[in-house]
C-alpha cells in the first residue's frame, strides 16, 4: 500500500450526472478508497442533471489526459456519442449506474434495477394484498434504470394481482415529483400504493399524500441513502425503501485494474438486497454512524500515517542530507587539509625561492656596490690622472706656444710645433672638462654669477668661429629678437661660455663644408633662450635620449668628440637653473636650445675677458696648413687617412725624401691614387665614406695601380685584422702609435723593393750585349698577375703596330683605356723606362733577333722594326749596344 515501485500516477476522472445524497455517498466511497492506492487520483465532477454539461466534463478529462473516464450518463441517448466517441479514440471507459445505449465502453457496474423493481412490487403486494392499486413517480425518460425500475415493478405487481393505474416523470428530484404525485391522487383517488423510483421523489410525494389528507396511501422509495432515504423511512414519512448499492470502491478497484491490465470484470450486476422500513431503519442508521464514524477515524488514521510517512520521509531525507552533509564536510575537510599542505610546501618553496632571490638581490647589491667602487675608482683614477696631467700639460703648453711664435724655425718645424700646440690645448680643454665634470657630481661646482650684457657677449664669442666657418664655406649667421639693446643677465660667463662653445663646435664638427650654422637667442624678460642649428648629419631617433649622457658617442667607431661636452654643457645649464634639449632629423641637422631663467646680481654690468680664444677654435676644428713643394726627383707618398692631424703629422716625418699627397677617405684616396699614381700609398683602416680594407682592394684592382705598394696605417693591431688588410692586397702593415723611424724604414723598403722589381724589368728589356748578360726570364720578376696582364696586352700592341714608325705613347695608352699621364707613370713604374725609352729599346731588340736570326737586310729590319730610316736604326742600335748592324751581321758571316 505504501511502496510502489512504479513512478506512475494514474489520473481517474469520474463523471456524476446529478449531485444529491446517494452520489455524494459514493462519492465518499470513492474518496475513501481512492486513499488506499498512492499511484491514483481521481476528480469527481457533477453535470447537475445536464447532459450538455456532461458532454462538457468528459471533453474536460479527455483534455486533461486523464487515464480513465468513470461514468455515471445523465440520458443515454445524449451522452451515447461522446462516450462512445472517446472509448473508441483509447481512453477506457467504465460505466456505472445508468447506461448508456450499446456497449462501447471498457466495463460497466450496473445494478439490478428491474430485481429493485420486483422487490418493490413484492413488497406492496406483501402490504397491500391483491387488492393493491398503484400509481408510478417515474425516474427520468432516456434513463436506464428508470426503464429496469418500471419493467420490474410492472411485471412483478400486475401479475400478483396489484394494478398500476399511472405512471408519471418526477425526473429523479423531489420537486418535479410533487406537482406530478398532485395531480395523480387526484386523477386517481382510490390508489393506495405510491412507487416511486427514488427516495426524494417518494419524499415528495408522501408530503402531496399528506397534504391531501392521504395518510393511508403506502409510500415506497429506492436508493436507501441513509440521511435521505433510511431517515424517511426511520421519521415514517415513507413506508419502504430498495437499497440501491453505491459501491464506490469497486469503481476505483475496476478502474485501476483496467489501467494496470489487471484481470477484471467487463460487466458487473450488482445484485439487489432486502427493503428497509420500520423494522430495520433504525440498525441501518446506527450502522450507518457507526461506518461514518469509522470511517472518520480511517481519516485520522490515514492522516497520522500520512503525517507519519511524510515525518519519516523528511527524517529519511535528513538522515540522508545529514550523510550527505557529512560526507561533504569530510570532502571539504579533507581538500582543506590538502590545501593547507600545500599552501605549506608553497610558502617552504616560496621561502626557499624568496631566500635565494635574497640571496641574489644581496650578490647583485654587493656586484652593484663592487660596479659603483669600480667606476668611482676608475673616476677618481681619471680624476687624479687628470689632475696629474693638468700641470706638465701646463708646462708643455707654455713652451710650445712660445715655440709656435718662434722666427727661426724652418717651415717643416713651424709646421710640427704648431700640431703639438694645437693637440696640447685640446688636452688641455678635455682635462678641463673631466674635472669639471668630477666636480659637478659630487656637488662641488658652483657657480660665480657675473651681471652681462648677453648681446655684446654672444657677438664676442661668434667671432672666434667666423675665420673657420669661412674657411669651410659655412654660412654662420646670428639673429637675435632685439640685438640693438643691451640684455642684461647673471650668468656664470665661464661655464655659460663652455656650453656656447661645445654646441657650436659641435655644430661644425657634423656640419659639412658649405653646409649653414645658425645662432640665435631671443628673451621674454623670464627666460633667455638661445638656440644653436645646424644643416649637419643629425642625430637618429635612438641616440637622442641619450645624447646628454656621460662618455656617450653617437659614432664610436668615429668619434668626433670625448663624449662629454653635450654632458657638461647639460650640467652647467642646470647649475643656473635651466634646461637644454635637442630635436634632430637625420641628415638634416639638429638645433639645439638652451633656456636659462633671467636673473640679475647687484654691481654693474661687466665685459669680462672671452676665456675661449680663436686659438681653440683653431685647434678644436682646424687643420693645419703646410706648404710642400713638390719635387719631382723624390717619389710621391699619398697619405689616406681622415684624421688631418696624423695627415700632417706623417707627412711631416716623410717630407724630406718624399713629395706628399693626402685624402681623407678611401674614395678620395682611390680618385688621388688613380690620378697620381704615386710610388707608396700610406692608408687608415677605419675612415668614413670608404674604409682602408676596400680602398686597398680598388688600389689593386685597377690596372694604373696596381703596382704601388699599400702600407696600411692603423690603430687595430689584431692579427685577424692584419690577415684582413693582407687579404685586401696591403703590402705592409704597420700599427698606430708608430714609431716614426719604422716607419720611414718601412716606407723607404716598400719603395726599395719596387725599384728593385723596375730594374728586374729593366734587365729584362734591355739586356747590355756589353756585359755579356742575358735578358732574365720575365717570369722572375715579382709581379701581380693584374700588372703581367697589362703588360702582355702592351707587348700585344706593340708588336702588331711596332711597324709603323708613326707608333706612339698617346696611341697605346687610348688603346690600353688609359689616360697619357696613367699610362706613363705605369710603364715608368713598372719598368722605370718612359714609355718612349721603352718602345725603342722593345724595337731594337726585335731588330737584334731579326739581325741574329734571320737574313733580312738591314733596310729591311729596320722598316719592320718601325725606324724611319735605316740610318737611325743603326745609330739607336750602336747607341744601345756598342756596336751597328752590319758589324753583327759581317761577326755572323766569318
Ligand atoms: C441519484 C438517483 C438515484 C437513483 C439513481 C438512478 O441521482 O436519482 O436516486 O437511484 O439516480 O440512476
Amino acid at each position: 500500500m505504501f511502496g510502489c515501485s512504479d513512478n506512475k500516477v494514474y489520473k481517474i476522472g469520474v463523471s456524476q450526472c446529478s449531485q444529491d445524497d446517494w452520489r455524494m455517498k459514493m462519492n465518499d466511497e470513492i474518496n475513501r478508497e481512492i486513499m488506499f492506492h498512492e499511484d491514483a487520483v481521481v476528480e469527481i465532477r457533477s453535470a447537475d442533471d445536464n447532459n450538455a454539461k456532461q458532454i462538457e466534463d468528459i471533453r474536460y478529462f479527455v483534455d486533461n489526459d486523464f487515464d480513465i473516464i468513470i461514468v455515471s450518463p445523465n440520458e443515454a441517448a445524449a451522452l451515447t456519442p461522446i462516450i462512445k466517441q472517446t472509448y473508441e479514440n483509447g481512453v477506457p471507459i467504465v460505466i456505472f449506474d445508468r447506461n448508456i445505449n450499446g456497449d462501447s465502453y471498457t466495463a460497466r457496474i450496473g445494478v439490478d434495477d428491474e430485481g429493485l423493481g420486483k422487490s418493490a412490487a413484492h413488497y406492496a403486494l406483501h402490504l397491500l394484498g391483491s387488492g393493491a392499486k398503484a400509481i408510478e413517480i417515474y425516474g427520468l425518460k432516456g434513463s436506464t434504470p428508470a426503464e429496469g425500475r418500471h419493467d420490474g415493478f410492472l411485471k412483478e405487481f400486475e401479475t400478483n394481482g396489484g394494478v398500476l393505474v399511472a405512471s408519471e416523470p418526477g425526473n429523479w428530484n423531489k420537486e418535479d415529483a410533487i406537482p406530478v404525485t398532485d395531480s395523480l391522487l387526484r386523477a386517481y383517488p382510490d390508489i393506495n400504493l405510491i412507487y416511486a423510483h427514488n427516495d426524494r421523489m417518494a419524499i415528495g410525494a408522501s408530503e402531496v399524500a399528506e397534504r391531501l389528507g392521504r395518510n393511508d396511501i403506502k409510500i415506497i422509495g429506492i436508493d436507501a441513502a441513509p440521511n435521505i432515504g433510511i431517515q424517511a423511512v426511520a421519521d415514517s414519512i415513507i413506508d419502504a425503501t430498495f437499497l440501491y448499492p453505491t459501491e464506490g470502491h469497486r469503481l476505483i478497484k475496476t478502474a485501476l485494474s483496467i489501467l494496470k491490465n489487471e484481470p477484471y470484470d467487463r460487466e458487473t450486476i450488482i445484485p439487489v438486497s432486502s427493503a428497509v422500513d420500520l423494522s430495520n431503519a433504525d440498525i441501518l442508521l446506527r450502522q450507518n454512524e457507526t461506518l461514518k464514524e469509522e470511517t472518520q477515524k480511517m481519516k485520522i488514521l490515514k492522516a497520522q500515517i500520512d503525517d507519519y510517512w511524510a515525518q519519516h520521509s523528511s527524517q529519511t531525507s535528513l538522515f540522508y542530507a545529514s550523510i550527505a552533509i557529512i560526507i561533504l564536510l569530510f570532502g571539504v575537510g579533507f581538500l582543506l587539509l590538502r590545501a593547507y599542505w600545500q599552501r605549506s610546501r608553497h610558502q617552504k618553496e616560496l621561502m626557499a625561492q624568496n631566500r635565494l632571490l635574497e640571496e641574489e638581490r644581496d650578490k647583485q647589491k654587493q656586484l652593484n656596490e663592487q660596479l659603483q667602487d669600480a667606476t668611482q675608482s676608475k673616476l677618481m683614477f681619471f680624476t687624479n690622472v687628470s689632475h696629474d696631467l693638468r700641470t706638465p700639460l701646463t708646462l708643455i703648453a707654455e713652451p710650445v706656444a712660445q715655440l709656435a711664435s718662434a722666427e727661426n724655425l724652418t717651415p717643416q718645424q713651424h709646421t710640427l710645433i704648431r700640431i703639438a700646440d694645437k693637440n696640447t690645448r685640446i688636452l688641455q680643454r678635455l682635462i678641463n672638462q673631466i674635472l669639471d665634470f668630477r666636480k659637478y657630481e659630487n656637488g662641488k661646482l658652483n657657480l660665480k654669477l657675473t651681471e652681462v650684457d648677453f648681446n655684446k657677449t654672444v657677438h664676442d664669442w661668434m667671432e672666434s668661429f667666423y675665420a673657420i666657418a669661412k674657411k669651410r664655406d659655412i654660412k654662420l649667421t646670428l639673429s637675435a629678437s632685439d640685438p640693438e639693446h643691451p640684455l642684461p643677465i647673471a650668468l656664470d660667463l665661464e661655464k655659460i661660455e663652455r656650453v656656447f662653445f661645445n654646441l657650436l663646435s659641435n655644430a661644425f664638427k657634423y656640419t659639412p663644408d658649405n653646409g649653414t650654422i645658425t645662432m640665435s637667442y631671443e628673451c621674454d624678460g623670464d627666460t633667455l633662450i638661445f638656440r644653436v642649428a645646424d644643416t649637419g648629419e643629425g642625430i637618429s631617433e635612438r641616440d637622442l635620449g641619450n645624447i646628454f649622457d656621460r662618455f656617450f658617442q653617437v659614432d664610436r667607431i668615429h668619434p668626433k668628440g670625448s663624449g662629454i661636452g653635450l654632458s657638461l654643457a647639460k650640467a652647467f645649464v642646470e647649475l643656473h637653473g635651466g634646461t637644454i634639449s635637442v630635436e634632430s632629423t637625420l641628415n638634416k641637422g639638429s638645433v639645439f636650445t638652451v633656456s636659462l631663467p633671467v636673473t640679475h646680481v647687484s654691481g654693474d654690468v661687466v665685459c669680462p675677458e672671452k676665456a675661449i680664444g680663436r686659438n681653440e677654435v683653431t685647434a678644436e676644428l682646424d687643420t693645419i696648413e703646410t706648404n710642400l713643394s713638390f719635387d719631382t726627383e723624390k717619389p710621391i707618398v699619398l697619405i689616406i687617412d681622415d684624421n688631418k692631424d696624423i695627415q700632417k703629422l706623417v707627412g711631416e716625418l716623410l717630407n724630406d725624401n718624399y713629395n706628399i699627397i693626402t685624402a681623407t677617405n678611401g674614395k678620395d684616396g682611390v680618385k688621388m691614387a688613380a690620378k697620381y699614381v704615386p710610388d707608396l700609398i700610406i692608408c687608415d683602416v677605419m675612415m668614413p665614406v670608404m674604409d682602408g680594407m676596400e680602398c686597398c682592394r680598388h688600389i689593386k684592382e685597377e690596372i694604373s695601380t696596381s703596382h704601388i705598394p699599400v702600407l696600411m696605417l692603423t690603430a687595430c693591431s689584431m692579427d685577424e685584422q692584419r690577415v684582413q688588410g693582407y687579404d685586401s692586397g696591403a703590402d705592409g702593415y704597420l700599427s698606430k702609435p708608430f714609431n716614426s723611424a719604422v716607419l720611414r724604414s718601412k716606407c723607404a723598403s716598400l719603395i726599395t723593393n719596387r725599384k728593385r722589381v723596375k730594374e728586374l724589368w729593366q734587365s729584362h728589356i734591355a739586356p747590355h750585349v756589353k756585359t755579356g748578360s742575358e735578358p732574365s726570364a720575365r717570369k722572375n720578376i715579382p709581379t701581380s698577375d693584374i700588372d703581367d696582364e697589362f703588360y702582355n696586352r702592351f707587348l700585344e700592341i706593340f708588336k702588331a703596330e711596332m711597324g709603323h714608325s708613326d707608333l706612339n705613347v698617346d696611341k697605346i695608352a687610348s688603346m690600353l683605356g688609359l689616360e697619357r699621364s696613367q699610362f706613363y707613370r705605369k710603364i715608368k713604374a713598372l719598368t722605370n723606362y718612359a714609355p718612349v725609352e721603352l718602345i725603342r729599346r722593345l724595337r731594337l731588340q726585335h731588330g737584334r733577333v731579326l739581325l741574329t736570326t734571320t737574313n733580312k737586310t738591314i733596310s729591311e729590319i729596320a722598316y719592320e722594326t718601325g725606324f724611319s730610316t735605316p740610318a737611325y736604326f743603326t745609330k739607336c742600335y750602336r747607341d744601345a749596344y756598342g756596336e751597328t748592324p752590319s758589324e753583327v751581321r759581317s761577326k755572323l758571316t766569318k
